[in-house]
C-alpha cells in the first residue's frame, strides 16, 4: 500500500499543498486519539457555551477546533482559517498560500453515544491582494477548491480526499502512524435503491421533496417499481461515506420549521467539500435549483439545501422540481 506523499506526488499535487495536507492530517491523528479517550478524559457532554450559530458546543467540538486551529495557524502554510466553531475567520501567516475551512467535528450528537463522527476540510488558494484578517477571502465558490476531504473516526480512522484527480480512500496505519492509500478512484454507482434523510422532518419539506420521498416509500407498489432501503447516521461524514462506498442518495432538504433557517448544512465546510468528493467519484451534489460548487458564497456560515449521491437518482429527485 502506498504512503500519502508518493500518492499525492503521483497526482501532481504541489509540494506546498502536500505540506499543508500533512499538517491537517497531523491534527486529525491527535483528534482521533482524543476521541478514542473521550470518556476517560472527561470529554463527554456539552460545554456551557454556544457557537455563533446558536448551537450548544460539545466539549469535543471545542477540543477538536482548538487542536485544528493551533496546528494550522502555527504551520505558516495558511493565510487564514474559518471553522464552524469560530465566529469569523482567524488570520494566519500573511504569506500563507492557502485558506482552510473546516468542521472540526461533524455529527456532534453522536459523541455521547460512541457513534460515528468525523472532521471535514476544504482548501482554497489565498487571494494575494487581500489582508489575512479579511473574511471576504473565503467568498470563493466550491469550484475553486484545490483539495477537500474528511476523516472518519470509525472502527478504523479513514481519510477520504480529493485534489481534483479522483476521490481516494486512505486508512490510518497506527503501526507507523501515517495514512496509507487503500482505494484509488472511487466510483459511485449511478443507480441505487437506498436513501438517507431525516424522516422526522417530512411534514416541513417542500411538496416536491415530499412527493419524491413518498414515491421511494411506495417501493415496488408505486411509480418507481422497486423497493428502497433507508439509512440515517446523523453525521454527514458517515452518510456520505456510505454513498461513496455503495451508492445512494442523501439529502438535507429545505424545510419550513423556522423561516429564518430553511437549511441545516453549511456551504463552506460541509456541502462544498462533500460536493468536490462526490463529483470526483462520478456523483452529483446539488440544491433543488443549482449545482452546489457553482454557488458564490456570501458569508462564512451560510447554510444550503443539499441533495447528493448516485447520478441517476439525484437527477430523478430533481425531476420532481421541474
Ligand atoms: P454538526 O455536528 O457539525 O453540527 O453537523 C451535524 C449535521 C450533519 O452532520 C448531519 O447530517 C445532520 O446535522 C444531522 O441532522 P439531524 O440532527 O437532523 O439528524
Ligand atoms: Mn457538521
Ligand atoms: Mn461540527
Amino acid at each position: 500500500m502506498q504512503r500519502l506523499s508518493p500518492a499525492l506526488l503521483q497526482d501532481n499535487v504541489p509540494f506546498d499543498l502536500i505540506a499543508l495536507i500533512k499538517t491537517i492530517l497531523a491534527a486529525t491523528k491527535e483528534i482521533s486519539f482524543r476521541v478514542s479517550q473521550a470518556h476517560l478524559g472527561d470529554l463527554m457532554g456539552s460545554t456551557l457555551d454556544e457557537n455563533i450559530q446558536g448551537e450548544v458546543q460539545k466539549k469535543l467540538d471545542v477540543v477538536a477546533n482548538e487542536l485544528f486551529k493551533d496546528i494550522l495557524l502555527e504551520s505558516g502554510f495558511v493565510k487564514a482559517i474559518s471553522s464552524e466553531e469560530e465566529d469569523t475567520s482567524v488570520a494566519g501567516d500573511k504569506n500563507g498560500k492557502y485558506i482552510v475551512s473546516f468542521d472540526p467535528l461533524d455529527g456532534s450528537s453522536n459523541i455521547d453515544i460512541n457513534s460515528l463522527i468525523g472532521t471535514i476540510f476544504s482548501i482554497h488558494k489565498a487571494p494575494e491582494n487581500m489582508a489575512a484578517d479579511d473574511p471576504d477571502m473565503f467568498k470563493q465558490a466550491g469550484n475553486h477548491q484545490v483539495c477537500a476531504g474528511y476523516v472518519l473516526y470509525g472502527p478504523s480512522t479513514m481519510l477520504v480526499m480529493t485534489t481534483g484527480s479522483g476521490t481516494h480512500f486512505y486508512v490510518l496505519d497506527r503501526t507507523h502512524g501515517g495514512y496509507l492509500l487503500v482505494e484509488r478512484n472511487i466510483q459511485i454507482p449511478a443507480d441505487t435503491q437506498e436513501f438517507a434523510v431525516n424522516m422526522s422532518n417530512q411534514r416541513f419539506w417542500q411538496p416536491e421533496m415530499q412527493s419524491y420521498i413518498n414515491d421511494l416509500l411506495l417501493g415496488d407498489t408505486g411509480p418507481r417499481d422497486k423497493n428502497f432501503n433507508m439509512r440515517w447516521i446523523a453525521a454527514m461524514v458517515g452518510d456520505v461515506h456510505r454513498v461513496l462506498c455503495r451508492g445512494g442518495i442523501f439529502t438535507y432538504p429545505s424545510d419550513s420549521r423556522n423561516p429564518e433557517k430553511p437549511y441545516k448544512l453549511r456551504l463552506m465546510y460541509e456541502a462544498n467539500p462533500m460536493a468536490f468528493l462526490i463529483e470526483q467519484a462520478g456523483g452529483l451534489c446539488v440544491t433543488s435549483k443549482e449545482r452546489i460548487m457553482d454557488i458564490e458564497p456570501t458569508s462564512i456560515h451560510q447554510r444550503v439545501e443539499v441533495i447528493l449521491g448516485s447520478k441517476n437518482e439525484v437527477e430523478k429527485c430533481l425531476s420532481y422540481y421541474k
